[in-house]
């Protein structure tokens, strides 16, 4: 019988942490890498799933907040190291622990980032938001014209107190955005990070700073220089510009690897606009609408005329039934639906990045009027979420 609980102290903590990491066929952190890890378990969000003595899997939630699309911001829960023992699986163990986390969270909404796209559908989980991942050619970048702003290189007390600052002032731009919490910033921001050679650069324009950009290099044998974009924010487009003309004009770089938005118009800046190239697209957001009315009602719609949306939640049965959704809103309403829809592609729809004509199109929905519910859902941007949990 899988028994789970709430876990409260420090040993247990650990316990927890090395069992999702073997999970994940990882190593195990050193002490002094754990006191980093450490401040990332809140309590009361740490859960684990128990055989009698025996802990056999886990999982976790951070709160914070997230940006739905038309900007208001609702609360949020990060759903994080997921894990079974491996010589526990397909007994049924994150089934019992998904349910106990769902039926338990006091956010509307929770996301996750999956290891694998089969897992957490049956959970209500819908691929919600995509990123690409550019590389650019920074040997041939070039942006015409000359930086509006200032850049400076921000020392690692600095930037323990200023990085944090700018993220949550501007760092909430797109439907998906999710609040940091303290424990994410502490590994982020840890020490040992400098000796990965880590950089941390900040643009001020006419009203102060407006903009960061944190990066490492590496080099191969070969005398190359491959530069990874791993936090980037911006406040306006001058800010955006500058930054990517000081990355581009940096010397002995040969190429720029970053994650961004999917209509991200990055190669617009450049004389060249094939110097950025697509390598991949991965799905990023998976979401879970814990509270479907009210986070139906938290976004804003298209114009088009109402559609009657039937969601089906045989987690939640709470979410069942008929939504009338319009430019005005969304509210629940007895009334016949014209399209019915289960909870997980409810979540793969919520942030615009997929359309029902299109899920309609592979079967994965039934009804009509799929092309009034595109425009009701879609957004005037893509959803990116650039806090990795
Ligand atoms: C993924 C993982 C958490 C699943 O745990 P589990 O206890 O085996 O899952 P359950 O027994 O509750 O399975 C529930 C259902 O999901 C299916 N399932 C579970 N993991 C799956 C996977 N990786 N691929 C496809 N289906 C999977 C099961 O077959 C089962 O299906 P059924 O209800 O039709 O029988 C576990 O295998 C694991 O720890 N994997 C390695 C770490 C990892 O990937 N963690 C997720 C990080 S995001």
């Amino acid at each position: 019988m899988t028994e789970i609980r709430v876990l409260t102290d420090e040993s247990q903590y650990r316990a927890h942490s090395t069992l999702f990491r073997r999970a994940m066929h990882w190593g195990l952190p050193t002490d002094e890498q754990w006191s980093v890890v450490l401040p990332s378990y809140e309590p009361g969000r740490v859960l684990a799933a128990f055989e009698g003595d025996e802990m056999v899997g886990t999982t976790q939630s951070f709160g914070g907040t997230m940006v739905v699309p038309g900007g208001a911001v609702v609360p949020h829960a990060a759903v994080s190291r997921v894990g079974v023992r491996p010589d526990y699986t397909r007994r049924g163990v994150l089934s019992a622990l998904m349910r106990e986390q769902l039926s338990t969270l006091a956010e509307p909404v929770a996301t996750l980032r999956a290891s694998e796209g089969r897992i957490y559908g049956r959970f209500g989980y819908g691929m919600a938001g995509r990123v690409r991942f550019l590389r650019i050619d920074a040997r041939k970048a070039v942006i015409p014209g000359s930086p509006t702003g200032q850049v400076r290189m921000v020392d690692p007390d600095t930037s323990d107190k200023l990085l944090p600052e700018l993220h949550a002032e501007f760092g909430q731009d797109r439907p998906g955005q999710i609040s940091r919490w303290p424990g994410w910033w502490a590994r982020a921001l840890d020490r040992k990070t400098e000796a990965e050679n880590r950089v941390m650069i900040v643009h001020s324009g006419s009203d102060g700073d407006d903009g960061y950009v944190c990066y490492k290099v590496s080099e191969d044998k070969d005398f190359k220089h491959y530069m990874e974009v791993q936090d980037f924010a911006w406040a306006n487009a001058h800010a955006w510009r500058d930054l990517w003309i000081y990355l581009t004009r940096l010397d002995l770089i040969d190429e720029i690897n970053v994650d961004a938005a999917l209509d991200d118009p990055l190669h617009w800046l450049f004389e060249d606009p094939r110097v950025v190239s697509t390598k991949d697209v991965y799905d990023q957001i998976w979401l879970r609408l814990v509270d479907v009315p009210r986070m139906l009602a938290a976004r804003t719609y298209g114009s088009a005329d109402p559609v009657v949306i039937e969601v089906r939640d045989t987690l939640l049965p709470a979410n069942d039934g008929c939504y009338r959704v319009s430019p005005d809103g969304a509210e629940r309403v007895e009334a016949q639906p014209d399209i019915t829809i289960p909870a997980d592609l409810l979540g793969a729809v919520y942030l615009g990045d997929t359309r029902f004509s299109d899920l309609a199109a592979a079967k994965r929905i039934e009804g009509s009027r799929f092309d009034e519910a595109d425009a009701l859902f879609a957004g005037s941007v893509a959803p990116l979420c650039s806090t990795f949990f």
